[in-house]
């Protein structure tokens, strides 16, 4: 079983990092829509949950098994405590790394109630035999506890109530199959519209007690990449900017002003993937260079450039990679107000 943290290099000290360290998640418990209708964006796993959610409440039943991937912050979490509030059902929290065991899965299985929803996060990471019980107990409700060892070892089986199994996981390709086949819904939250962002500000920023003009929003919105966990972040650190400065509405130029002391820029890149983008254009002619000498001129460990700063510009399509190396797109050399060499 891979054990590994996401992200081994840390990098957690990131205004844009996607990931959160545990005071975080507690900030974030404040700022969690209760329900469906609160839930920005991500129109079409909203819609078909409801409409999950919905058959279950008139067939009075306990709702299918729902399992939930995409990258971090972008509302798996949310949706399955979503789930059991829409149901009007008790929550029970566990997760893939907490379930070493079959007999911890035994234990939490054999205590839940009927219609309980049982929230696994980071499902991909439970070990082999809890995950064979665990195919028992959402197909057919059932699990066989063993009793003693060895040869004396009998197992008893043990019927279970109705459940609904909520699973979130950053590596849906890491589940194995008939895993993933026992989920009656699948939903994959991809990353969120400027406009939807935005929606998601206006709601956090009644609650945090803070106010922005339109643009201001905007100006947040564009630099959170995608992400509703980095949005909320920085503006919390807007809000803390606003009230120090003694500001009480914030507008563009405030928001600008504010999120480039935190070296966010307009794109949502921070100061190491403007130092990747500037050695692979200023340093090494836009490339290919390959990635170690990259790092290297960067002054940072590989692995930290290819796992923290990577993705993202891979995905706003400011590098290339190519098999000789790491190459700069137009967008990067424009990004940078510099202008691409002739080719
Ligand atoms: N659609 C949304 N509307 C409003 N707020 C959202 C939405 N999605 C996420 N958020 C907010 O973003 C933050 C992070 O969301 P959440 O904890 O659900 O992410 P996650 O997918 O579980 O991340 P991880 O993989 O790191 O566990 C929370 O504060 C949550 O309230
Ligand atoms: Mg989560």
């Amino acid at each position: 079983m891979a054990h590994e943290p996401r992200d081994p290099t840390g990098g957690l000290d990131r205004p844009v990092a996607p990931d959160a360290d545990e005071h975080e998640r507690r900030l974030e418990a404040a700022l969690r829509p209760r329900h469906l209708d609160e839930f920005v964006g991500q129109q079409r796993v909203r819609g078909q949950l409801e409409l999950m959610l919905s058959s279950a409440r008139l067939r009075e039943r306990a709702a299918d098994h729902v399992l939930l991937s995409g990258p971090p912050g972008l509302g798996k979490t949310t949706l399955a405590m979503i789930v059991a509030a829409e149901m009007g059902a008790p929550l029970r929290v566990s997760s893939g790394p907490a379930i070493q065991h079959a007999g911890d899965l035994a234990a939490i299985l054999s205590s839940l109630t009927e219609g309980e929803v049982l929230f696994l996060d980071e499902i991909h990471r439970m070990s082999r035999p809890a995950e064979e019980m665990l195919y028992m107990a959402m197909e057919d409700f059932r699990v066989d506890v063993v009793v003693g060892k060895g040869a004396g070892a009998t197992s008893i089986p043990l019927e279970l109530p109705p459940f609904t199994l909520v699973g979130a996981t950053t590596r849906a390709g890491l589940l194995p199959g008939p895993l993933r086949d026992r989920f009656g819904f699948t939903g994959h939250l991809d990353f969120y519209a400027p406009q939807e962002l935005e929606l998601v500000l206006r709601r956090s920023s009644a609650l945090l007690d803070v106010e922005l003009s339109g643009a201001g929003y905007a100006q947040i919105a564009s630099r959170s990449r995608g992400t509703p966990r980095i949005a909320n972040r920085l503006l919390r650190r807007v809000r803390d900017w606003a009230l120090v400065k003694g500001i009480d509405r914030v507008d563009a130029r405030a928001a600008d002003d504010a999120l480039s002391m935190y070296d966010v820029d307009e794109r949502g890149f921070d100061r190491l993937d403007r130092a990747v983008l500037e050695a692979l254009c200023r340093t090494f002619g836009g490339g290919p260079v390959g990635l170690s000498t990259l790092a290297a001129a960067v002054g940072e460990e590989t692995e930290t450039i290819e796992t923290v700063a990577e993705p993202f510009l891979l995905r706003e399509g400011m590098i290339g990679r190519t098999p000789r190396g790491r190459v700069a797109t137009a967008a990067a050399w424009e990004h940078l107000g510099l202008t691409p060499p002739d080719v």
